[in-house]
């Protein structure tokens, strides 16, 4: 079964910033897909369309079976998505660590005692338990990057949507992130310009390229 179809995708920022011209995609149920593609050749777009924060000028979008057309039928896929986002500041908000970890299982109707459970388990996983009662905003970007994955995960997601997780983190975090998502058994979409890591954890790659993504 399907995750992820694109169909003849065309999207362009305003000011005609061409970034993507007739793009297909194919995604199972749990494949685990790596992007590679250069800086500015519209990785992180492709994550914002396929959540729906970014809207296609024409083309498809099919989620798990069922097109994805309107904020309706995004908001309900988003709630089977995780989305990891780039830039960690972009993804944590709240005064606490904790707090930012717990938000989406809170959302979800979760108690705080429930939900700090779930929390502290990814915390423990992670060696982020120190950082519970810090203020996401003055950690280091390494932390950053753990809390804000934390904070994905923490809701079991069925698709895993991670935006350059290995960007500017250290050989340890890079370790983390590996043994968490070589045991993930949804599906995944991740990009990265780590090649050894995409290789490791992922079952199928695509190179986006001249506006569209290739399988290797
Ligand atoms: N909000 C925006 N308005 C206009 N152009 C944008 C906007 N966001 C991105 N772009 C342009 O769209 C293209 C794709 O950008 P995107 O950030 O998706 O690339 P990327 O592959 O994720 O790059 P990187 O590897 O640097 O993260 C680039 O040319 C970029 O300059
Ligand atoms: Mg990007």
């Amino acid at each position: 079964m399907n995750c992820i179809v694109v169909r003849n995708l065309h999207f362009s920022y305003p000011g005609n910033v061409d970034v993507f011209r007739n793009l297909n995609l194919s995604i199972d149920t749990g494949e685990r897909a790596g992007i590679t593609a250069p800086n500015g050749t519209g990785k992180s777009t492709l994550f914002l369309l396929l959540t729906g924060l970014l809207r296609t000028q024409s083309g498809t979008i099919s989620l798990w079976s069922k097109t994805a057309a309107n904020e309706k039928d995004f908001r309900e896929a988003r709630l089977r998505t995780g989305l990891l986002f780039q830039d960690p500041d972009d993804q944590l908000f709240l005064p606490t660590v904790e707090e930012d970890i717990a938000f989406a299982l809170l959302n979800r109707g979760l108690s705080r005692q429930q939900a700090g459970k779930h929390v502290d388990r990814l915390c423990e996983q992670f060696g982020i338990e120190h950082l519970k009662k810090r203020v996401p905003f003055h950690l280091s970007w390494g932390q950053k990057r753990l809390v804000s994955l934390a904070g994905v995960l923490v809701t079991e997601p069925e698709l895993l949507l991670l935006d350059e997780p290995t960007a500017g983190v250290d050989d340890n975090v890079i370790e983390i992130l590996r043994a968490y998502l070589e045991n993930h058994t949804g599906t995944m979409l991740v990009s990265s310009h780590d090649k050894s890591f995409l290789e490791s954890i992922c079952s199928t790659r695509y190179h986006l390229t001249n506006h569209r993504l290739e399988k290797c």
